[in-house]
């Protein structure tokens, strides 16, 4: 794939993700009431990058080319939602697969069944209608969603052993997992503390 053809490739997953951000901004701002905190606290995003497609391309036993690369790979466009709870993650879900226009391609839900090296997060791809002047197509974008205990402890297991061979493997595993469980049991830990304040101030004790 020449840098022009990337370019080309990457211009209607872009639109995609501009418009579901948008949709996460309305529902993060209206998915409670104006007196409850907003649920998400933060996003990242990213456009799969040049090298990082042609690579995935080739471990997939695929050329690198512009069709291949279309045909092949629904996380060109990926973002990333960071909640505070458990909870939150599931409202977001549920309200994203009620909007009827948008197409749910494939859904992993690593919360109720954690990887087996501890990995938890809800994975949805989202088919998202773009609307041009002749035509109306539909681009995947991988929304991952999480809570930031989930976040912590992916974006550290990436660190420093995701897809790297490691020799001390059986080691580190029985640590991350040890780990997932801990953060697992913190989370359900702010999870009574805010379920308690929520209940003070309904009662108009706090
Ligand atoms: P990929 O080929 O990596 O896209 O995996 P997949 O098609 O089997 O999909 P899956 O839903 O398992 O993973 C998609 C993405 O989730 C990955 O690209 C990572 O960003 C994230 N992910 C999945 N598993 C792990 C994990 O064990 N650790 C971390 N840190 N991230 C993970
Ligand atoms: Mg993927």
């Amino acid at each position: 794939m020449t840098n022009e053809q990337y370019y080309e490739l990457i211009v209607p997953y872009q639109d995609a993700l501009n418009l579901l951000m948008a949709r996460l901004d309305v529902l993060n701002h209206s998915i409670y009431s104006t007196d409850v905190p907003k649920p998400i606290h933060n996003i990242q995003f990213r456009i799969k990058k040049k090298q990082s497609i042609e690579n995935k391309l080739e471990r997939k036993g695929m050329n690198g080319s512009f069709t291949a690369a279309k045909e092949n790979l629904r996380d060109i466009a990926g973002i990333r939602v960071i909640c505070y709870f458990v909870r939150d993650v599931e409202q977001l879900v549920d309200n994203l697969r009620g909007q009827r226009d948008l197409i749910v391609i494939q859904e992993r839900n690593y919360i109720q069944d954690p990887k087996s090296n501890g990995y938890r997060s809800y994975h949805i791809i989202l088919g998202i209608p773009v609307y041009y002047m002749e035509r109306t197509e539909y681009y995947p974008v991988e929304v991952q969603i999480r809570t930031i205990s989930m976040d912590f402890w992916a974006s550290m297991e990436h660190r420093v052993c995701y897809k790297q061979e490691r020799r001390d493997k059986q080691e580190i595993q029985a640590m991350l997992k040890q780990y997932a469980e801990l953060l697992g049991e913190m989370e359900k830990g702010f999870e009574r503390l805010n379920s308690e304040e929520l209940e003070k101030s309904a009662s108009g004790t706090g």
